[in-house]
């Protein structure tokens, strides 16, 4: 089985400030750090670094060679990722405020220029029984759902960011990684509803897919066709939640793609989210297998 991870690679501006900005308010930030990031590529360097062999296939300009090289460091094989002139690599402006929380906008670039040709190709090398990871920063995302579902592919998907053009593919999708905000929005309820009922509700209106939902600090549910299961988060000091969700992602799939059962996955993948958000940055706050199966020891 191979593993594509097919999504978005950005350049990640990040610029630490007091509190988010409001509208008509000129806010100074304290410093900007830029890094790797885009859901996918961060998702691909968890898969990797999880011990998976992972695919990536994404777009990039000429000014996002560097995010090509954290991939290989990562292990990645990057055959599918195309580089194209005249349009820049997507970015984020992301704002962290004094506790680790962010919001984030995006400029698409490059992940909005992915094709239907450049799906055929790349799907030219995978087949039945394949698992596609996928996130809502790339162009084309229906056309590439249509075509790995007709190829009998695992279709996995973080519907982030959310928007109007995902549910009709969700009864494609065999695992439905999202946070609360996302459930919410799906199932048109308060952000604030019980995590279990929203788990719940999710799997009764994708009796398809497999739920998982993170809930930060209340840590994660999983909701399959029968069965309910609980990870409690792993308390730390947070400096920085970007990719956090990217993380557990990552991981979680490693584990049981790689033959674990659900419950070890959670756990392998809320520790590794847990290391991640004490770092700063996206990529560069996921730990590695090694570090993760380490500190599951100790708990
Ligand atoms: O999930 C975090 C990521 O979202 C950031 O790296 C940013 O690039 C956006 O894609």
């Amino acid at each position: 089985m191979k593993v594509l991870c097919f999504g978005s690679l950005n350049i990640d501006y990040v610029y630490d400030v007091p509190h988010f900005v409001r509208g008509g308010e000129t806010l100074a930030s304290r410093s900007l750090h830029a890094y790797t990031g885009g859901k996918g590529l961060n998702q691909s360097v968890a898969l990797a670094r999880a011990g998976m062999k992972v695919y990536h296939a994404g777009a990039i300009g000429e000014d996002g060679t560097f995010l090509l090289e954290l991939l290989r460091e990562a292990g990645v094989n990057t055959e599918h990722v195309e580089q194209l002139k005249d349009v820049r690599t997507g970015h984020a402006i992301i704002q962290k405020d004094e506790s680790g929380n962010n919001c984030i906008l995006l400029y698409g670039g490059a992940n909005q220029s992915i094709t239907r040709q450049q799906i055929d190709r790349t799907l030219a090398a995978f087949s039945a029984g394949d698992a596609l990871v996928l996130q809502n920063e790339i162009s084309e995302l229906g056309y590439l759902v249509e075509r790995a579902e007709a190829a009998g592919m695992t279709i996995v998907l973080n519907p982030s960011p959310m928007d109007d053009s995902l549910p009709p593919l969700l009864g494609s999708v065999d695992y439905l990684l999202l946070n609360e905000i996302e459930a919410a929005q799906l199932l048109h309820i308060p952000e604030a509803s019980a995590p279990e009922e929203m788990a719940k509700r999710l799997q009764a209106q994708f009796p398809g897919s497999t739920i998982l939902l993170t809930v930060g600090a209340q840590g994660s549910l999983y909701a399959g066709e029968e069965t309910i299961l609980r990870q409690s988060a792993v308390p730390v000091q947070v400096m920085d939640t970007t990719a956090a969700g990217d993380t557990y992602t990552g991981f979680f799939l490693s584990g049981v793609l790689g033959g674990h059962g659900p419950a070890w996955a959670m756990k392998y993948a809320s520790v590794a989210a847990a290391i991640a958000v004490t770092r700063p940055g996206a990529a560069p706050s996921i730990p590695d297998r090694e570090e993760v199966l380490s500190r599951m020891k100790e708990i």
